[in-house]
């Protein structure tokens, strides 16, 4: 016992040798915390906690597994392992770029994926068993996420806490898929920011982020009319500059109105990337008007299918057929994967006839 004594503290600075690019020495200095949890350890420091991850970020399909890498280690190595404590949390895609909305407001922190000491862990939220630490070695604190959602993607902290120390590091995760812009039957500029994130929904996607828009303007998207992001910015991207896009003067870029209020009236930026299914056209002998092709593509087995997944099937599978078919919202559209004479302009993509009065007759592409 050590009575009336107040308790110990030996301390041996480490020195910084010149020379030793910063790096601790051999020395190391050691606490005794008596009033921690009263067993005596004794905690080495001095020893310095790495936590690394060779990936800063990954790319995934929704649906599948994701390994997001993350590992620990201590220079100089101990021969005591010590009780370390993992917490992986998440910031959101959608707040990585601009503030937040007051809508938004709520999902812009960081928020808890798993916690984990020892062999007990604990997941939260939407992650609450579709998550799990790989441990393939003893530093491995690598996070598996299964049945990536499409509101999976962002930023990931792996922090590593060991009492006295307190590392992490982060990990993007985004999902490959596709942007497409879209507009509501009704006409142009008619979502409030509510009704677009309910309308990609509805066509299999969600809103985009800022990040994905501007990949997809990368990878040459040009598109001449505002559209909700889901940090609830209005933006659209152009890549040949002209009058009522910004005008000449701009370079290509993204054109962006900023934070708008919730109930101004735009289009809207989906994300899709669905690859659980098949998106297919249904060969059928005659064309048939809208009623009739919900209808075929029920008697196949399937459904009518919706605008991110033939935009997906198109982008991800490479979907090519050069007959306008009906979509569940009601729009006519068909998938070019390679562009040639008569099936629409000279670069790849999806084309659209808007939406047709019902009782016109076309094909159909349906969805199992
Ligand atoms: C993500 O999407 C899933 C289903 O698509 C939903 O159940 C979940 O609540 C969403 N999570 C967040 C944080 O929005
Ligand atoms: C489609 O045609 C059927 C007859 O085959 C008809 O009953 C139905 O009303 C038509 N639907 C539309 C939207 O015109």
């Amino acid at each position: 016992m050590l009575g009336v004594q107040r308790p110990l503290l030996v301390v041996w600075v480490c020195l910084l040798i010149p020379g030793s690019h910063g790096k601790y020495n051999n020395g190391f200095y050691y606490h005794d915390f008596t009033n921690g949890n009263g067993n005596g350890e004794i905690y080495y420091n001095g020893v310095r906690l790495y936590v690394e991850s060779p990936q800063p970020s990954v790319s995934a399909i929704r649906g599948s597994s994701i390994t997001l890498p993350c590992h620990f280690r201590y220079e100089p190595e101990l021969n005591i392992p010590r009780r370390t404590r993992v917490k992986w949390s998440w910031l959101p895609a959608l707040s990585l770029n601009g503030h937040a909305t007051p809508s938004t407001a709520a999902v812009t922190m960081e928020t808890e994926v798993m916690v984990a000491m020892g062999n007990r862990h604990r997941s939260y939220g939407s992650f609450r068993g579709r998550v799990r630490l790989r441990r393939s070695t003893p530093g491995d604190m690598s996070l598996v996420i299964n049945e990536l959602q499409l509101n999976d993607t962002g930023r990931y902290r792996c922090e590593v806490i060991d009492g006295l120390e307190d590392e992490s590091v982060t990990v993007d995760l985004e999902l490959r898929g596709v942007v497409f812009p879209y507009y509501s039957q009704k006409g142009r500029y008619h979502f409030n920011f509510l009704e677009a994130q309910k309308a990609c929904v509805e066509q299999d996607g969600t809103l985009a982020t800022f990040e994905q828009l501007f990949t997809a303007w990368e990878e040459g998207l040009d598109w001449c009319n505002a559209g909700w992001l889901a940090d609830g910015t209005v933006q659209y991207p152009i890549t040949v500059p002209r009058e009522g896009c910004g005008g000449v003067d701009l370079a290509p870029g993204m054109r962006s109105y900023g934070h708008r209020h919730v109930l101004h009236r735009f289009d809207a930026f989906c994300f899709a990337a669905n690859v659980k299914g098949t998106v297919y056209f249904l060969k059928h002998p005659s064309k048939l008007n809208f009623t009739e092709a919900v209808q075929a593509c029920a008697n196949n087995g399937g459904q009518i299918a919706k605008v991110g997944q033939l935009y997906a099937a198109w982008r991800l599978m490479g979907l090519d057929q050069c007959d306008a078919g009906w979509l569940a919202d009601g729009s006519v559209r068909y998938p070019i994967a390679k562009a040639r004479p008569n099936c629409g302009p000279a670069e790849p993509g999806v084309r659209s006839f808007g939406f047709p009065p019902q009782h016109q007759k076309f094909s159909v592409y349906c969805y199992q």
